[in-house]
Protein backbone atom coordinates (compact mmCIF):
# COMPACT_ATOMS: atom_id res chain seq x y z
CA UNK A 1 0.00 0.00 0.00
CA UNK A 2 1.17 3.51 -0.64
CA UNK A 3 1.23 6.08 1.90
CA UNK A 4 -1.44 7.96 0.67
CA UNK A 5 -3.65 4.84 0.77
CA UNK A 6 -2.38 4.48 4.38
CA UNK A 7 -3.42 7.92 5.34
CA UNK A 8 -6.89 7.69 3.84
CA UNK A 9 -7.26 4.40 5.19
CA UNK A 10 -6.36 5.81 8.44
CA UNK A 11 -8.28 8.60 8.49
CA UNK A 12 -11.52 6.61 7.33
CA UNK A 13 -11.11 4.54 9.86
CA UNK A 14 -10.65 7.34 12.58
CA UNK A 15 -13.77 8.95 11.34
CA UNK A 16 -15.65 5.73 11.58
CA UNK A 17 -14.61 5.14 14.89
CA UNK A 18 -15.37 8.48 16.26
CA UNK A 19 -18.95 8.43 14.68
CA UNK A 20 -19.59 5.14 16.98
CA UNK A 21 -18.07 6.08 19.67
CA UNK A 22 -20.51 4.32 22.12
CA UNK A 23 -17.99 1.30 21.63
CA UNK A 24 -14.87 3.31 22.95
CA UNK A 25 -14.43 2.66 26.58
CA UNK A 26 -10.96 3.54 26.36
CA UNK A 27 -11.52 7.62 27.88
CA UNK A 28 -11.57 5.88 31.07
CA UNK A 29 -8.47 4.76 31.36
CA UNK A 30 -7.09 8.10 31.25
CA UNK A 31 -8.36 8.96 34.60
CA UNK A 32 -10.46 11.93 35.49
CA UNK A 33 -8.32 14.70 36.44
CA UNK A 34 -11.01 15.90 38.49
CA UNK A 35 -10.87 12.62 41.04
CA UNK A 36 -7.67 14.42 41.93
CA UNK A 37 -9.04 16.11 45.07
CA UNK A 38 -6.03 18.55 45.95
CA UNK A 39 -3.15 19.26 43.72
CA UNK A 40 0.26 18.68 45.27
CA UNK A 41 1.23 21.45 42.91
CA UNK A 42 0.79 23.25 39.59
CA UNK A 43 3.25 20.48 38.08
CA UNK A 44 0.42 17.84 38.55
CA UNK A 45 -2.35 20.66 37.37
CA UNK A 46 -0.78 21.03 34.16
CA UNK A 47 -0.27 17.01 34.06
CA UNK A 48 -4.35 16.97 34.77
CA UNK A 49 -5.01 19.51 32.56
CA UNK A 50 -3.38 17.75 30.00
CA UNK A 51 -4.92 14.53 30.42
CA UNK A 52 -8.43 16.14 30.43
CA UNK A 53 -7.57 17.83 26.80
CA UNK A 54 -6.42 14.57 25.04
CA UNK A 55 -10.25 12.96 26.62
CA UNK A 56 -11.88 15.72 25.02
CA UNK A 57 -9.58 15.55 21.50
CA UNK A 58 -9.59 12.76 19.30
CA UNK A 59 -6.70 11.45 20.51
CA UNK A 60 -8.20 8.36 21.88
CA UNK A 61 -9.42 7.33 18.78
CA UNK A 62 -5.82 6.10 17.78
CA UNK A 63 -4.36 5.89 21.11
CA UNK A 64 -4.75 4.48 24.09
CA UNK A 65 -2.69 4.60 27.51
CA UNK A 66 -1.07 0.94 27.36
CA UNK A 67 -1.88 -0.56 24.69
CA UNK A 68 -1.27 -0.05 21.08
CA UNK A 69 -3.73 0.45 18.43
CA UNK A 70 -3.22 2.71 15.31
CA UNK A 71 -1.02 5.06 17.17
CA UNK A 72 1.79 3.93 19.76
CA UNK A 73 0.53 3.56 23.46
CA UNK A 74 0.96 6.64 25.51
CA UNK A 75 3.07 4.97 27.90
CA UNK A 76 5.57 3.92 25.10
CA UNK A 77 5.87 7.22 24.01
CA UNK A 78 6.39 8.38 27.51
CA UNK A 79 9.31 5.36 27.69
CA UNK A 80 10.82 6.26 24.49
CA UNK A 81 11.50 9.82 25.52
CA UNK A 82 13.33 11.68 28.54
CA UNK A 83 10.89 14.13 30.57
CA UNK A 84 12.71 17.13 29.16
CA UNK A 85 12.07 21.18 27.93
CA UNK A 86 13.02 20.26 24.76
CA UNK A 87 11.42 17.05 24.39
CA UNK A 88 7.80 18.70 25.45
CA UNK A 89 8.41 21.29 22.49
CA UNK A 90 8.93 18.46 20.35
CA UNK A 91 6.21 16.23 20.99
CA UNK A 92 3.68 19.10 21.51
CA UNK A 93 4.86 20.44 17.85
CA UNK A 94 4.46 16.85 16.67
CA UNK A 95 0.77 16.80 18.42
CA UNK A 96 -0.20 19.73 16.03
CA UNK A 97 2.03 18.83 12.30
CA UNK A 98 1.21 14.87 13.07
CA UNK A 99 2.83 12.93 10.33
CA UNK A 100 4.51 9.25 10.42
CA UNK A 101 8.52 7.37 10.50
CA UNK A 102 8.95 7.66 14.23
CA UNK A 103 7.05 4.43 14.95
CA UNK A 104 6.05 3.10 12.13
CA UNK A 105 4.52 3.91 8.29
CA UNK A 106 0.95 4.80 9.76
CA UNK A 107 0.58 8.63 9.76
CA UNK A 108 -0.79 10.90 12.96
CA UNK A 109 -3.26 13.11 11.84
CA UNK A 110 -2.55 17.18 12.27
CA UNK A 111 -4.17 18.99 14.69
CA UNK A 112 -4.04 22.62 13.57
CA UNK A 113 -6.79 23.83 15.57
CA UNK A 114 -5.13 23.20 18.91
CA UNK A 115 -2.68 26.05 20.38
CA UNK A 116 1.09 25.24 21.25
CA UNK A 117 0.05 25.99 24.62
CA UNK A 118 -2.52 23.16 25.07
CA UNK A 119 -0.05 21.03 22.85
CA UNK A 120 2.82 21.63 25.61
CA UNK A 121 0.09 20.52 28.36
CA UNK A 122 -0.85 17.43 26.46
CA UNK A 123 2.38 16.46 25.72
CA UNK A 124 3.52 16.82 29.92
CA UNK A 125 0.97 14.83 30.12
CA UNK A 126 2.01 12.14 28.04
CA UNK A 127 5.36 12.30 29.41
CA UNK A 128 4.21 11.61 32.74
CA UNK A 129 2.45 8.60 32.10
CA UNK A 130 5.55 5.93 32.96
CA UNK A 131 6.07 7.71 36.47
CA UNK A 132 8.59 10.23 35.29
CA UNK A 133 8.37 14.00 36.95
CA UNK A 134 8.65 17.23 34.81
CA UNK A 135 12.45 18.61 35.42
CA UNK A 136 12.79 21.26 38.06
C1 LIG B 1 -5.42 9.24 13.18
C2 LIG B 1 -4.83 8.61 14.33
C3 LIG B 1 -4.21 9.50 15.40
C4 LIG B 1 -4.80 10.49 16.14
C5 LIG B 1 -6.22 11.01 16.04
C6 LIG B 1 -3.79 10.96 17.07
N1 LIG B 1 -2.62 10.28 16.89
FE1 LIG B 1 -0.89 10.57 17.90
N2 LIG B 1 0.04 9.24 16.68
C7 LIG B 1 -0.57 8.47 15.71
C8 LIG B 1 0.43 7.68 15.02
C9 LIG B 1 0.17 6.71 13.89
C10 LIG B 1 1.67 8.02 15.63
C11 LIG B 1 3.06 7.51 15.23
C12 LIG B 1 3.62 8.50 14.19
C13 LIG B 1 5.03 8.17 13.75
O1 LIG B 1 5.37 7.00 13.62
O2 LIG B 1 5.81 9.12 13.53
C14 LIG B 1 1.38 8.98 16.68
C15 LIG B 1 2.35 9.53 17.50
C16 LIG B 1 2.08 10.36 18.59
C17 LIG B 1 3.06 10.83 19.54
C18 LIG B 1 4.55 10.50 19.51
C19 LIG B 1 5.26 11.37 18.48
C20 LIG B 1 6.72 11.06 18.35
O3 LIG B 1 7.43 11.89 17.74
O4 LIG B 1 7.20 10.04 18.86
C21 LIG B 1 2.39 11.60 20.45
C22 LIG B 1 2.98 12.35 21.64
C23 LIG B 1 1.01 11.61 20.06
N3 LIG B 1 0.84 10.85 18.93
C24 LIG B 1 0.02 12.29 20.73
C25 LIG B 1 -1.27 12.46 20.25
C26 LIG B 1 -2.24 13.35 20.83
C27 LIG B 1 -2.02 14.17 22.09
C28 LIG B 1 -3.36 13.28 20.07
C29 LIG B 1 -4.66 14.06 20.20
C30 LIG B 1 -4.54 15.49 20.05
C31 LIG B 1 -3.09 12.32 18.99
N4 LIG B 1 -1.81 11.86 19.13
C32 LIG B 1 -4.00 11.96 18.01
C33 LIG B 1 -1.91 8.46 15.41
C34 LIG B 1 -2.84 9.37 15.88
Amino acid sequence: MNKLGLFVGVVTLALTMSCGSKTQTNTEDYGDPKSTSEPASTELDEISLGAALVKKSDCNTCHHVTNTIIGPSHTDVAKKYEFTEENVQMLADRIIAGGSGVWGQVMMTTHPDITKDDAILMAKYVLSLDGEKEPE
